[in-house]
């Protein structure tokens, strides 16, 4: 069974999961459909209760539901040189074979459609992140997956410049540490592989799943240290930080692994990995990296249907790591050379709501990431719009589901006068 239509009304028929604002979008649908939606909605969040309370149902495998075609409409076609590319390899490959559109512009609605059909991204995550797009690097109603987009592929809602898209969003969106892309103030772009991180992450030693989190969460540590080492302009911002710079390496993992009957879970392989990372070759002879070619392997299964990785699946993800690395929490930056990483007072900044050691607790990294983000628009969007109003109102719609979702301390206040010992932190505030 796919649920291939209107995936999206999910949002409109889930109290919990998300509470999105139906009157964003047209919806027509049948009963049948309505209900086998309701469904899904319920198995998603009766999977994410059931990981915050710390029991994870193990997910089944079913070949029929999971195989993703990579033939016919959805077959492989590269970009042309009209069509975008950018940091994020998943939605690559997803505008490869037109699961989104080709040219690399999508709507909040086609993003969360994408990212479930190809990924099983649950809507809660992918509602959020879609919307966060569309707000901050888009027009409120689609968002460019790399540069800007041409104007006839925009509305103009009181825009005051052309949107730049998530490569033209450094701090806001796109976060330093990346990992095969590099830091923009290092090499003058965000979204070019640099082929010496790809051969690192490569090399690290396999997990029980292959390029599972014990191989990338180290590979992340390591990749931490480089920009603090040879970043002058080094800045782990408070949202890319601390809650999309985890992303780009758990992703990874629990989107790009092969899921199978004896791998519910996933296994990555490097084959797999170099598919979705448009990198031929291999350690001996070298590797390529073909731009923009990121591709779905043949003969590959999405995670189950029920599985999705959801935003409390993703916050457990995300602790886990910070509490092996503390450091991933240290919000700050090198001050100018490379070598001077300093932290911030998070207590300072945030009215003492929140501070470095209870930071790694419960849903606090996870919370403080998603309410610096709600405190730090109105400033960023009066930069893009000539009212905030409705940006900021689908901004806050979408974040009403994610603290739905995570019980947090309410932040109410941030004083963002210390990020100006930090040259690289502009945009993040
Ligand atoms: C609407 C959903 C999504 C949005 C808005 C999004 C956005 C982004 C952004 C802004 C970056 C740059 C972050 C950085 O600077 O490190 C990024 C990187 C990345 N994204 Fe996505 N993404 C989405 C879905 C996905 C999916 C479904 C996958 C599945 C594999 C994925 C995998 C990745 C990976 C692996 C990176 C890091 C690439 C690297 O540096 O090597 N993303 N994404
Ligand atoms: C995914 O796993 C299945 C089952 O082991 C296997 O048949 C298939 O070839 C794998 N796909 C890829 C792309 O490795
Ligand atoms: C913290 O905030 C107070 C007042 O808001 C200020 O006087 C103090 O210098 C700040 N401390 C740091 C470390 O920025």
């Amino acid at each position: 069974m796919k649920y291939s239509s209107c995936l999206i009304a999910l949002a409109l028929y889930s109290t919990e999961i998300a509470a999105f604002p139906s009157h964003m979008f047209d919806l027509s649908m049948s009963e049948e459909e309505k209900r086998s939606i309701a469904n899904i909605a319920t198995t998603i969040e009766a999977e994410a209760k059931s990981r915050r309370a710390g029991t994870p149902l193990a997910p089944g495998f079913s070949a029929s539901e999971q195989y993703v075609s990579t033939t016919g409409a959805n077959a492989f076609v590269p970009p042309g040189p009209d069509d975008l590319r950018g940091p994020c390899p998943g939605l690559n490959a997803m505008a490869n074979h037109a699961y989104i559109p080709h040219n690399g512009v999508a709507t909040i609605t086609e993003f969360i459609q994408g990212t479930y059909d190809v990924f099983g991204m649950g809507t809660d995550l992918a509602t959020f992140l879609a919307v966060y797009g569309a707000v901050f690097d888009g027009d409120l109603t689609s968002w460019s997956i790399g540069g800007p987009p041409s104007s006839s592929l925009l509305s103009s809602i009181g825009l005051l410049g052309t949107p730049q898209g998530i490569s033209g969003s450094h701090n806001k969106y796109e976060a330093d540490v990346s990992p095969t892309r590099p830091d923009l103030y290092e090499y003058g772009n965000d979204y070019k592989v640099i082929l010496p991180q790809f051969e690192e992450m490569y090399a690290q030693p396999l997990g029980p799943n292959g390029y599972d989190l014990t191989a990338l969460t180290p590979f992340r540590a390591s990749r931490f240290q480089q920009s603090i080492d040879n970043n002058p302009y080094f800045f782990n911002a408070p949202f890319s930080g601390v809650l999309v710079q985890p992303a780009a390496y758990t992703f990874i993992y629990r989107f790009m692994s092969n899921k199978s009957e004896e791998y519910p879970e996933g296994y990555l392989d490097g084959e797999v990995l170099k598919s979705f990372f448009a990198i031929t070759g291999d350690p001996d002879s070298g590797f390529t990296w073909t731009e923009g070619n990121e591709r779905i392997p043949d003969n590959w299964y999405k995670r189950a249907i029920g599985d999705e990785y959801t935003i409390p699946y993703f916050n457990l993800d995300l602790t886990a790591a910070a509490v092996q690395y503390p450091q991933f929490l240290d919000v700050g930056g090198n001050t100018g050379k490379t070598n001077t990483f300093t932290g911030v007072d998070i207590e300072n900044l945030t009215g003492g709501v929140y501070n470095l050691q209870t930071l790694a607790q419960g849903n606090n990294a996870a919370c403080f990431a998603f309410e610096f983000a709600q405190q730090a628009a109105p400033d960023l969007l009066k930069g893009l719009f000539s009212s905030i109003t409705q940006p900021l109102s689908q901004l806050n719609d979408a974040l009403g589901t994610v603290f739905s979702e995570l019980s947090c301390p309410q932040l109410k206040s941030i004083d963002t006068s210390q990020f100006s010992n930090y040259p690289g932190a502009t945009g993040a505030y």
